[in-house]
């Protein structure tokens, strides 16, 4: 055959195929989601995440030595609190159990990136991400709320406050509270573009966060749209967000490749617990190959676009990579 063009020729050897690679994900793309928990010594699987536990706070500081020998830049934390109450006071008090963690893990972890995950839902009695008045979730009320959680946080030792309530105006709330408390050096990374999404499911019962009535679809977005997207990350970065995010990730690929070329802001992409759990529970059956595929979805996710990667695979992919 007389072909000039052999697409072929490129593919011939794994060095070859190397040499023309076009993305590499690195350990140091990787954020890694933690759950911290009330008590001591808890080191619980969480039955619908296999491999993630609930850490109490001293067995969260050895997993974080681990989360640094593995070369993993950065952490975001979720707390699992005790108790619970209609404006989730446990997100916004000096002895929250994340403000307990950052203090213990800043101090022991100095390099460590600590990032805060900044929402309601983990703390209010009835699951939502914002106060309720007149069985209405309120939109300033609770940007108050948020913006004293995010100094507290950030008193705490958060580097980075991570707001995933999807609230209107809250990085603005934020930024500006951060900054009258003379945190203006404290980043906040936004949950921009977040969908309302059926593959949060195993994050709700790790953190006891299913809302007890309705849904969260006044607030996450409506995934049949692509623009509403786009309008939510330029309001957060005009309100001063650092860093933005597409949540979730593998059925929002063409989000993260559009928002990667239009916006010059470092991207962010949530690998989040159902993505997990899927490749977690077929590979149990034995009907998927684990590594291969988690490393295939993280890659697409990059080659999508996605500066970092926050990913409950972040441990094991380190190891794979090495
Ligand atoms: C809190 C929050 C959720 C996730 C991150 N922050 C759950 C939700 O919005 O219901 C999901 C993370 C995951 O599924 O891994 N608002």
């Amino acid at each position: 055959m007389d072909l000039i063009k052999r697409p072929r020729r490129l593919r011939n050897s794994p060095g070859l195929r190397k040499l023309v690679r076009e993305t590499n994900i690195s350990v140091e793309d990787f954020i890694y989601p933690m759950f911290v928990t009330e008590g001591t010594g808890i080191e619980r699987e969480i039955s619908s995440m296999p491999g993630i536990n609930h850490y109490s706070v001293d067995r969260l500081l050895f997993r974080l030595e681990k989360v640094e020998k593995a070369g993993i830049p950065g952490v975001l934390l979720f707390g699992v609190p005790d108790e619970k109450d209609e404006v989730g006071t446990g997100a916004f008090c000096s002895d929250g159990i994340v403000q307990k963690a950052l203090r213990q893990a800043k101090q022991r972890f100095p390099e460590l990136v600590l990032s805060a995950d900044l929402c309601l839902c983990e703390y209010t009695s009835h699951g939502h991400c914002g106060i309720i008045k007149d069985n209405k979730i309120d939109n300033d009320l609770t940007l108050e709320v948020l913006a004293k959680a995010a100094v507290s946080l950030a008193d705490a030792g958060a580097d980075i406050i991570a707001p995933s309530d999807m609230m209107d105006g809250r990085v603005a709330a934020i930024r500006k509270d951060l900054d009258g408390s003379s945190f203006t050096d404290k980043a906040i990374m936004a949950y921009s573009a977040k969908y309302a999404s059926a593959f949060y499911g195993p994050f709700r019962d790790a953190a006891g966060s299913a809302p007890a009535f309705g849904d969260r679809k006044t607030y996450q977005m409506d995934y049949h749209g692509r623009k509403e997207a786009m309008k939510e990350i330029e309001l957060d970065i005009d309100e001063g967000a650092d860093i933005i995010m597409v949540k979730p990730a593998l059925a929002y690929l063409d989000i993260i490749h559009e928002a990667a070329s239009r916006y010059d802001y470092p991207l962010a992409a949530y690998n989040v617990s159902g993505e997990y759990c899927m490749i977690k529970a077929a590979a149990e059956k034995g009907w998927i190959d684990e590594k291969g595929a988690a490393l295939e979805f993280l890659t697409a996710i990059k080659r999508a676009g996605a500066d970092i990667i926050i990913s409950y695979f972040a441990i094991d992919a380190a190891a794979w990579l090495k």
